[in-house]
């Protein structure tokens, strides 16, 4: 659905990151965790899809989180309090949180695959799950959402140059740093989400793909992935972005 968005507050949380809360009663009170919003920036033909980092329909706000990589990013950035932003969604499938009878659940996120996981780990903490998060940056400047992770479980941070927290990739902390895991949940680049299914292979997982959209309601194919050797795709941004990892080949 079409709906305008009105900016609530917004803040740099790290490096060319930016948070904004967005005011809007029907999407507070309808987006699920994994979804995201395509949102219209002025002087752009393609919308930008961002992911939902969390909702709070008492008060009829989202949250959203993104990068500033190009001129649409920036432009979004210069975007002041009070703006109204012009957005398709909330789009997508989400986590599947009827699934979450699990107690033990780790959350692995990269960079700017953070933020829809802050609202998974949120939902997941509410229903009685347990959760550990590991989340990876590029570097210390580029670190936010920790102590909100913090507030909800064990959070591991891991620094790709090792100015700050742990040094390496998400997938490189040790089996006796975790408890023990009955399922996951991933968001990231992809190579990252490469390395996370290969790692904990031998559990269930969930992998949200992060794909540059056109459309993003199914109709243009931008966004196709391959589910098996015969030919067989699904769309990311009608389908996922939100997959089972044996579902995708990644
Ligand atoms: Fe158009 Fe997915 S972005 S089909």
């Amino acid at each position: 659905m079409q709906q305008l968005l009105k900016i609530k507050s917004k803040q740099t949380v790290a490096l060319d990151t930016v948070e904004m809360v967005l005011e809007n009663k029907a999407v507070s009170q309808i987006a699920v965790p994994g979804q995201f919003l395509h949102l219209h920036v002025d002087g752009h033909m393609l919308r930008r899809p961002i992911s939902i980092a969390d909702a709070d329909p008492s008060v009829h706000t989202v949250t959203i989180l993104f990068k500033i990589l190009g001129e649409g990013t920036r432009k979004l950035s210069t975007y002041q309090i009070g703006d109204v932003i012009d957005v398709l969604g909330p789009n997508g499938n989400g986590f599947p949180l009827v699934n979450a009878t699990k107690n033990s659940v780790l959350i692995v996120g990269g960079g700017i695959g953070v933020p829809p996981l802050y609202y998974l780990a949120k939902k997941l903490t509410e229903s009685g799950v347990t959760i550990t998060a590991v989340l990876g940056f590029q570097s210390k400047e580029h670190v936010f959402y920790e102590g909100e992770f913090e507030e909800l479980g064990k959070t591991i941070v891991v620094t790709n140059d090792g100015s700050y927290g742990e040094t390496g990739f998400v997938t490189n902390i040790s089996k006796e740093a975790l408890p023990s895991i009955d399922e996951y949940y991933s968001c990231g680049p992809l190579p990252m989400l490469q390395a996370v299914k290969e790692r904990w292979n031998n559990i269930p997982g969930y992998l949200s793909l992060e794909e540059r959209m056109g459309c993003g309601i199914g109709a243009c194919f931008a966004c196709v992935i391959p589910t098996d050797d015969h030919g067989g795709y699904k769309k990311i941004c009608q389908d996922g972005p939100v997959f089972s990892a044996e579902e995708v080949q990644l």
